[in-house]
């Protein structure tokens, strides 16, 4: 092939006491301390309004670390404007211009803008120095090369000739603009979702969480400094469900990138059957939504391998990745074991600010998620058919702290058992050895989600019979391994059912959802 094989972004270690670790925390301190501003960023210009919103670290709910600046219904549609005006502009470079605008941006996040950028995140999103490097630095990285490696094999595709005839297919942009929609739990998401759009020639409203804005203003400034044209992203910090009726009524409205909730999804999907003889044409809908991800144990299991996946699976960032593992069915026969490990991994980790990279846990992204976890805790205490193993402290002194909470119970249906919490809980089922099928039943029919799930088995049979029962219960699917971290080129992620469209971030597939192909005919 001619195509230069993207390679995977190496993980950089942050060993105690190493310069990079000293470099990070030093460049984390300092933004601590600057207080930020915040503008949007609509066709270039920074745009700033009598509405300034300061922005709070989950670690720390009392300490401001700036402010941002809120739009209306104006800077929608000014949004909208931008981005139509900057399109033509944008195709006419080419797609080998607009790709090296991106190769250049992962280039700035493997250099001179690793540690601000994993910075905001550890600010922002209460990442610790190793969730924020997968994310905010490695995976974008693989995101912006990988879909400039797939972009490329999809522009290199040769022309047919035969007998006088020539035909081929052109790889347009979406007739209008685009519109991402993006979440506050992974800065890689959050940069991929604009920026996989864009590079295909089409132009983008792009609205992250607010709960993510510190890490999207410095992605903003990545792109803009490796030469993004002003319009082809603009971002903007405007109310949600406004900002969706206005922008999926627009005309020009041409495709949703989206990941975040089921429930915002969902409503979004139906805004857009409503408004669908508005437009010009249908539009493209992407979206990746919610998870209740399983970790499922057959007896010839390694509890060793078991517990290790159930303590990082549930509860790294928190357990606030949609693959993160959050129900598990432990057969009767290994669940003391397991149960001792968990327990003993338990107690070695650290609670407590990213700002100290020895904690492990940190805190949940705000007040309505610690009320929450703090409700299913309570809830299991009291609970007949529930008891809280480990964990269920919820210290809300300084930041959002919600402890590492393991619950056990009775009931396959009990309620942390199907809701998705999106929190560091993780509840188990304990399952008679003979009730492997049985189980298995359980596990496919739990949850209307299919995003993530783990098989844990030595006995390869064992394997096959989850494999085969399981076809439809995760996108993702882990066989001895624990269901979260899928790695950019290497394992496409995405789900069914009610987690999403299953189009897979990061895959040829997914880009493929950008483009609107116009095949040529040509007789000489
Ligand atoms: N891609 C992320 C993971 O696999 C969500 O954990």
């Amino acid at each position: 092939s001619q195509v230069p094989m993207a390679v995977n972004e190496p993980v950089n270690s942050y060993a105690p006491g190493s310069h990079e670790v000293k470099s990070l925390i030093s460049t984390y301190k300092t933004m601590w301390k600057e207080s930020i501003e915040i503008p949007m960023i609509i066709g270039g210009k920074a745009i700033k309004t009598a509405e300034e919103v300061k922005l709070y670290s989950p670690q720390d709910h009392q300490h401001s670390v700036g402010f941002y600046h809120k739009g209306d219904m104006s800077h929608v549609e000014q949004a909208i404007e931008s981005a139509l005006k900057a399109k033509e502009q944008w195709n006419k470079l080419g797609w080998e211009h607009r790709a090296a605008i991106f190769l250049k941006a992962a280039d700035l996040v493997a250099g001179p803008y690793r540690d601000r950028l994993n910075a905001a995140t550890m600010i922002g999103q209460s990442k610790n120095v190793h969730q924020a490097e997968i994310d905010a630095a490695c995976e974008f990285i693989d995101f912006l090369r990988f879909n400039v490696e797939f972009m490329t094999e999809m522009y290199s595709e040769q022309p047919i000739s035969d007998n006088g005839i020539w035909n081929r297919s052109e790889y347009r942009p979406l007739e209008g603009f685009c519109f991402a929609v993006t979440p506050f739990n992974f800065t890689a998401i959050s940069g991929n979702l604009p920026s996989c759009m864009a590079m295909l020639g089409n132009v983008v409203v792009w609205k992250p969480s607010d709960k993510q804005i510190y890490s999207a203003h410095v992605i903003m400034e990545i792109f803009r400094e490796a030469g993004l044209p002003d319009g082809v992203i603009n971002m903007i910090f405007t109310d949600g469900k406004e900002t969706a009726e206005k922008v999926l009524a627009h005309p020009d409205f041409a495709g949703l990138h989206f990941t975040g909730s089921t429930a915002v999804f969902q409503g979004m999907w139906k805004m857009i059957g409503n408004n669908i003889h508005t437009y010009k044409t249908y539009p493209r809908i992407v979206g990746e939504t919610g998870g209740k991800d399983f970790i499922m144990v057959h007896p010839s299991a390694n509890a060793q391998a078991v517990a290790t996946a159930m303590v990082r699976g549930a509860f790294e960032y928190q357990g606030q990745k949609c693959s993160a593992a959050s129900r598990a069915y432990i057969p009767q026969s290994l669940w003391n074991e397991v149960k001792d490990i968990v327990g003993q991994q338990l107690k070695s980790i650290k609670i407590g600010s990213p700002e100290d990279p020895s904690n492990f846990v940190n805190a949940v992204i705000d007040k309505n998620s610690f009320e929450k976890c703090k409700g299913y805790i309570e809830r299991a205490e009291k609970s007949d058919v529930a008891e809280v193993v480990f964990g269920g402290t919820c210290d809300d002194s300084k930041g959002w702290f919600v402890h590492p909470t393991v619950i056990l119970t009775s009931n396959p249906q009990y309620e942390s058992m199907v809701e998705e919490i999106f929190g560091p809980i993780l509840t188990v089922f304990v399952y008679e050895d003979s009730e492997w099928t049985n189980t298995l039943k359980i596990v496919d029919q739990t949850s209307p989600y299919s995003l993530t799930g783990s098989i844990f088995a030595q006995d390869r049979y064992a394997v096959s019979e989850a494999y085969n029962a399981l076809e439809n219960a995760a996108g993702n699917f882990y066989i001895n391994d624990k269901p979260t971290g899928a790695v950019v080129g290497q394992q496409p992620f995405g789900g069914a059912r009610a987690s999403g469209t299953n189009d897979k971030a990061g895959s040829k597939m997914n880009l493929m959802r950008w483009v609107s192909v116009r095949s040529v005919k040509e007789t000489f």
